[in-house]
This record gives C-alpha cells, sequence and structure tokens, in this order.
C-alpha cells in the first residue's frame, strides 16, 4: 500500500481495481467475476455475482486455518461480576448450535429474525448464527421502549425473536420480557415464537409460544454455514431519520464483508492477534460493525463490554478492562470520556493501572469537543483519533487512517475522507463551496461497498432521503466544511436528527408524544447542549388556549410519556413552557433557525418570519449561552 494520498486517490479513480484487490480479504464460495453493478441507481450492487457466507469469514475460516485456538471474543461484565473467555473454535462450536435451534423453529435463508438482547455473548452468536443460515438478523437496542419495539416487528416481520429475560442497568435490572409481550401486543404480525434466555438477575415467566434458549439450544445440532449472494441482505438496522417512524437500513453481505475487512487494517491499524474493544451496544451500528463483525472477519479478539464507564464500579472501569485483556485498540463515544473526566478530572484511577498496552483511541458518535479531546490525549499519551460516519454508511467516512499513513490531528476534525469516499461540502442549489464555507455534506453516489443498500420496505423512501436533494449525491444530514488542508469539519446535522450520548433519535419521534398530551396546543423539540451528554432534547411546549396547568405536573407527563413509547434513553426530561413559537408568515415552525441557536452557530433572521421577538424569547432558553453549557 502505497501512502494515504496514492491509495485515496486509486480508490476513487479505480473504484473497481480497489475494490477488486479489496475483496480478497475475504473468502469466498464463489469468487465475483464482477465488482460493481451500477445499472440500477440509486441502488448499486457490488461483487453481484459473488457468494460466501458472513458467519464462516468471521469464524470458521479462522479455526480452519489454525487458529481456532485464539481468543474470538472476551466477555467482560462487571454488573454481573463476570468475565468469559470464548476461542474462535469454541465461538463457532456454539453459533453453529445457535444456528441448528433457529433452522429446528423453522427459520431459514432469507426470513428474518429479531434479536432484542442485552450485551451477553448469546446475542453476539446469534447474529452470527443468523449470517450462518441465510437469515436476516435485526437487532433492537434494549433501552427502546415497547412501541419501539412493535414498530420493528411490524417492519422487519421476524418469524422468531430471540431475547433474554432480562438486561442490567447499573442502578436495576430492566425486565425485557413485560416489554417484549407488550410490544408483540402491540404489533400487528406475530412471530411464531420467541426464545428466551433466561438470567439470573430476573428469570422471566415462559408461557404461550415462550421457549426457554437453554433447552432449545441444547437440544439442537450445529448446523454448516450456507453460501448466499454477495448481494443477499446480512441484516436489517432500524435508525432514526427526520420523520417519526424508524427506518431500516439494509446491510449486504459481500460488500460488508469486504469493506469492514478492509477498515480493520487500514482505518484502525488493527490485524490478527490484537485486540480490540468498542465500548459501545450491540444495537447500534458501532457495536455490528465494530463488537461484531469486522474484528472477527479480520481474525482479532473483541472485547463485550456490559458496562458503563463509570460507576461499574468506579471512573476506572475502562483502565481495569484495558489492562486486564491487554487491549490495543479502543473505540467509544466521547460522551463515554466526558463521563470519566467528570467523575476522575486528575486520572487518578488512570494511574493504577498499566494501559502500555493501548496503542489508539478512535472516537466518534457525535462531535469530539477540544477540551475532552485534550484531556484524553494528555492521559493516555496515544494517537485520539476522531473519525464521522454514520448508521447508513456502517464504516467511517472520514478518519484519520492510521493503517496507511498518520496524518497530524487537528482537534475539532475527523480529518479526511476515508478512501471510498469522495466528500464534498455543497450549498443548498448543489455547487461545491470553497474552503472555509459551511454547507451540507455530500458524498459522491456510487458508495463504496459496506453502506446501506437500500431501507427495508421503503426503496422510494431511500431514494427520497438520500439521492433526491442532490443527484448523483448521498446526503449525509450533516452539515459543515473542508479546510484548506482538506480537513473535514462535521459542524452537527442539518435535519432533525439528534445525538444523546453517542444514541441517535429523531426529534420528530418525541415530538409526536409530546404533542398527544391533551393541554398540549403545538411543540418543538430541539437538541441543546450537555456537558456531559453531547446533547439533550428540550420540549417547548405551548399550551391551548384557556388551559392551565402545573409546569412540573406537565414535566412529569411528558417525562414519563417519552420514556413508555421512545425509552429512557431518550434522556427527555426538560419541558418549556412558551408562549408561541417562532413561524413563518405561513405558519411554518422555525426549526432550522432554532437548531443554529441552540448549537450556537451564526444565522440570519428569515425575512419570512411572522414575529422576530418569538426568537428571543426562545433563545433565552435554548442558547449555550443562557445554558451557560461550555462545549
Ligand atoms: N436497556 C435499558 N435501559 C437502558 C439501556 C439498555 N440497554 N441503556 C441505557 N438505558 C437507560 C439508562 O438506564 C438510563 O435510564 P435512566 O434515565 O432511568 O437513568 C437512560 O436509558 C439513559 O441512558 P444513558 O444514555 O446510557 O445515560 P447514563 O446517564 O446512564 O450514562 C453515559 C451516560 C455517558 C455514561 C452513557 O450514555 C455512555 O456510556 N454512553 C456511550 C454511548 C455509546 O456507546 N454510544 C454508541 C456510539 S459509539
Ligand atoms: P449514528 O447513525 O447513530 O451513528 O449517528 C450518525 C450521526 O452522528 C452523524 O450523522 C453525525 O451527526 C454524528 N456523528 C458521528 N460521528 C461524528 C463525529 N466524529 N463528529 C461529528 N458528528 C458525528
Amino acid at each position: 500500500m502505497g501512502t494515504f494520498d496514492d491509495t485515496y486517490r486509486r480508490s476513487i479513480d479505480d473504484p473497481i481495481g480497489f475494490w477488486g484487490d479489496a475483496a480478497r480479504l475475504i473468502d469466498w464460495t464463489r469468487p465475483p467475476n464482477q465488482v460493481l453493478d451500477t445499472s440500477e441507481l440509486p441502488f448499486v450492487h457490488w461483487f453481484p455475482d459473488g457468494e460466501l457466507n458472513t458467519c464462516y469469514n468471521a469464524l470458521d475460516r479462522h479455526v480452519e486455518s489454525g487458529r481456532g485456538g485464539v481468543a474470538a471474543l472476551i466477555y467482560d461484565s462487571p454488573l454481573t461480576q463476570t468475565v468469559r473467555r470464548y476461542t474462535y473454535a469454541e465461538f463457532r462450536d456454539q453459533t453453529a448450535q445457535v444456528a441448528g435451534a433457529l433452522r429446528a423453529l423453522g427459520v431459514n435463508k432469507g426470513d428474518s429474525v429479531i434479536i432484542y438482547m442485552p450485551m451477553v455473548p448469546e446475542t453476539v452468536m446469534a447474529m452470527l448464527a443468523c449470517a450462518r443460515i441465510g437469515a436476516v438478523h435485526s437487532v433492537v437496542f434494549g433501552g427502546f421502549a415497547a412501541p419501539e419495539l412493535a414498530a420493528r416487528i411490524d417492519d422487519a416481520k421476524p418469524k422468531v425473536v430471540l431475547s433474554a429475560s432480562c438486561g442490567i442497568e447499573p442502578t436495576r435490572v430492566i425486565p425485557y420480557k413485560p416489554i417484549l409481550d407488550e410490544a408483540v401486543r402491540l404489533a400487528v404480525h406475530k412471530p411464531e415464537c420467541s426464545v428466551i434466555l433466561q438470567r439470573p438477575q430476573d428469570r422471566a415467566v415462559l408461557q404461550g409460544t415462550d421457549l426457554d434458549w437453554e433447552a432449545t439450544v441444547s437440544a439442537a445440532s450445529g448446523v454448516d454455514c450456507v453460501s448466499v449472494k454477495a448481494t443477499d441482505p446480512l441484516y436489517i438496522l432500524y435508525t432514526s431519520g427526520t420523520t417519526a417512524g424508524p427506518k431500516g437500513v439494509v446491510r449486504d453481505n459481500g460488500g460488508h464483508a469486504v469493506a469492514l475487512a478492509w477498515s480493520m487494517a487500514n482505518v484502525y491499524d488493527v490485524h490478527p492477534g490484537d485486540v480490540y474493544w468498542a465500548a459501545s451496544d450491540v444495537g447500534w451500528v458501532v457495536g455490528h460493525s465494530y463488537i461484531v463483525y469486522a474484528p472477527l472477519l479480520a481474525g482479532v479478539t473483541t472485547v463485550l463490554y456490559e458496562g458503563k464507564p463509570v460507576g461499574t464500579p468506579d471512573a476506572g472501569a475502562f483502565w481495569r478492562v484495558i489492562e486486564e485483556h491487554q487491549v490495543n485498540t479502543l473505540f467509544c463515544a466521547p460522551t463515554a470520556f466526558r463521563a470519566i473526566k467528570k467523575e476522575d478530572p486528575e486520572g487518578k484511577y488512570k494511574r493504577l493501572r498499566d494501559t502500555s498496552c493501548l496503542r489508539a483511541l478512535f472516537l466518534a458518535g457525535e462531535r469530539l469537543d477540544s477540551p475532552t479531546y485534550e484531556w484524553a490525549r494528555d492521559l493516555l499519551s496515544v494517537p485520539v483519533i476522531d473519525h464521522w460516519w454514520q448508521t447508513e454508511t456502517g464504516w467511517p467516512i472520514v478518519a484519520n487512517c492510521l493503517g496507511i499513513e498518520p496524518k497530524p490531528v487537528k482537534p475539532g476534525s475527523p480529518t479526511q475522507p476515508v478512501p471510498g469516499f469522495e466528500v464534498l461540502v455543497v450549498d443548498g442549489s448543489g455547487n461545491s463551496v470553497t474552503p472555509g464555507i459551511e454547507g451540507e455534506i455530500v458524498v459522491r453516489h456510487p458508495l463504496p461497498p459496506g453502506t446501506l443498500t437500500t431501507l427495508h420496505n421503503a426503496g422510494e423512501r431511500f431514494v427520497e432521503e438520500y439521492f433526491a436533494r442532490h443527484p448523483g449525491f448521498y446526503l449525509t444530514g450533516d452539515g459543515g466544511h473542508f479546510d484548506e488542508d482538506g480537513y473535514l469539519w462535521v459542524m452537527g446535522r442539518i435535519d432533525d436528527v439528534i445525538n444523546v450520548a453517542g444514541h441517535r433519535l429523531s426529534t420528530g419521534a418525541i415530538e409526536e408524544v409530546v404533542a398527544r398530551h391533551p393541554a398540549v396546543a403545538e411543540c418543538a423539540v430541539i437538541g441543546i447542549v450537555d456537558s456531559l451528554k453531547g446533547q439533550v432534547p428540550i420540549g417547548l411546549v405551548v399550551l391551548k388556549a384557556g388551559v392551565e396547568i402545573d409546569p412540573e405536573v406537565l414535566r412529569s407527563d411528558l417525562t414519563q410519556a417519552v420514556r413508555e413509547s421512545i425509552g429512557a434513553v431518550a434522556s427527555f426530561r426538560n419541558v418549556q413552557v412558551v408562549p408561541r413559537l417562532p413561524k413563518t408568515r405561513s405558519g411554518k415552525i422555525l426549526r432550522a433557525t432554532m437548531r443554529a441557536i441552540a448549537d450556537g452557530r451564526d444565522y440570519t433572521v428569515p425575512s419570512t418570519i411572522e414575529d422576530p421577538t418569538a426568537l428571543d424569547d426562545i433563545t433565552r432558553i435554548i442558547s449555550p449561552e443562557a445554558l451557560n453549557t461550555v462545549v
């Protein structure tokens, strides 16, 4: 591999040669003759005539090449005081048995399976077991409430649901079974059965079509990998868009395996024998790509951590895991480091541990603020790499590619576009803007392999949301600018998506819940700056004429409603009653202007505004100065 610039240039000028070479990182049952099919743009098909099995590439091939005794996964759960190691051979055998159980339940190639499970090894086995038999998994994050789970059941139409009796948070055990039961009751589609992993912290009562995980899996025989088309779906992962309904990002098998294997070596500089820890949750894209698939495809040891950065038991949790498991590369969200810094600003817990095994820290999921960057860099004395990506892309769009050629770090910028992604900043008419000028960040289509192929059951929405605004380009939904050195500066979303502690949420979905309250005439939900979580939602509420309600009662009602409809992860606690919302003369709420105020960005008052003083009221509530928060 040449220098970064050479590698990048080749990926853009000759994507077929570039990704055709990268395809050699994967074992194919039928090697592809064709690298890219663009005959149905904006739908693209990578390696259209190739066949493979993703689970085989993640597990079996490492065993067959003599690395069966190497650790595949280390499960570390301070919440249950458990540490368990699985070799590649053990993990393959247990996964094959889960796959056998699914097959015995009638799950076949192309069927979908919902996985609503906590951070336990069985969740990873469940994902890979689906891949093994060509079934399509859809993992739902455990922090979502029943209506969100029901919406995903109705869209994915799973034959079977795999779940557990409970999840564990530092302060409480969360029974999953009542949430699952309620979701199945709410859903129109009824799965044939649910297989429940009983955890001793809270055993579930099984009834009707429920099956016990242990009994079901132990009665099954292991099954082999089936060959699937490179273009067959591997999984659906739902993410928040600007409108209320979640959108199901569809990932294929072939392009995904090639891109993730390539990224492990070239972006992260991680290789077989290394220990890699993505401190995320398998319910998010970071968990899919960098807890499960990429490290295992690359034959690396992955750490599955069930706990928080602080309070499990203290602010030294991360340093213990790094020392005990000899972690070489850590990946987490900046919010995790803000949480540690808040509890242990001097880094005294860090000094109790030998973390010299650590080579790099990668951060993503939200904007990396300079104070957090500097604190992490000084504490760890290793490269701290901000990188930018999305559920849709599945792997980094912009990063400092340590495996090719490290670039100087500019705090606040995730560095330069990764090979495969031709990133541009454009104005509202789609014209490229000059360095230093803010605009909409887009990526020239076709996107590289590993990125979304469509939205499940929503091909039109896929075209409309990502390709209609600037034909020929993928709209990322983020705004920012390039500098003179070609570094990208990502400034924030240009739509109604917010990032709360690295969790992506739709303000539109929260608004729908708030608007249902009988006292509410209209509302807007905006993300405001939060010193720990980056952003948290605030509900700006206009009451119905003549309605009187104690603001504390309203706040408590709305908080509870959002917890029950969306989930605790929304961290929705802040409600402000306002006399009116800023609007245009035609009655459109000025959300973009409010977002700019909340982010502390410059903005021009739209000439169509109905009453400019409405903005003053809002600024007094949501601006960073008003909140007195420094980011
Ligand atoms: N199941 C059920 N509930 C969950 C949950 C899960 N899997 N995950 C979170 N929740 C609940 C929490 O218990 C909390 O409930 P509460 O309001 O009753 O206290 C709420 O959802 C918010 O959780 P969280 O956002 O995790 O906030 P926190 O205050 O508990 O912890 C951080 C704050 C910063 C430590 C934590 O958010 C963190 O580690 N974030 C990193 C996120 C991440 O990895 N993102 C992926 C991108 S890399
Ligand atoms: P998700 O799909 O949950 O991964 O969220 C993707 C969104 O998170 C992006 O569109 C950005 O708004 C934000 N994001 C992720 N990584 C970064 C980063 N390094 N810098 C700024 N924003 C980021």
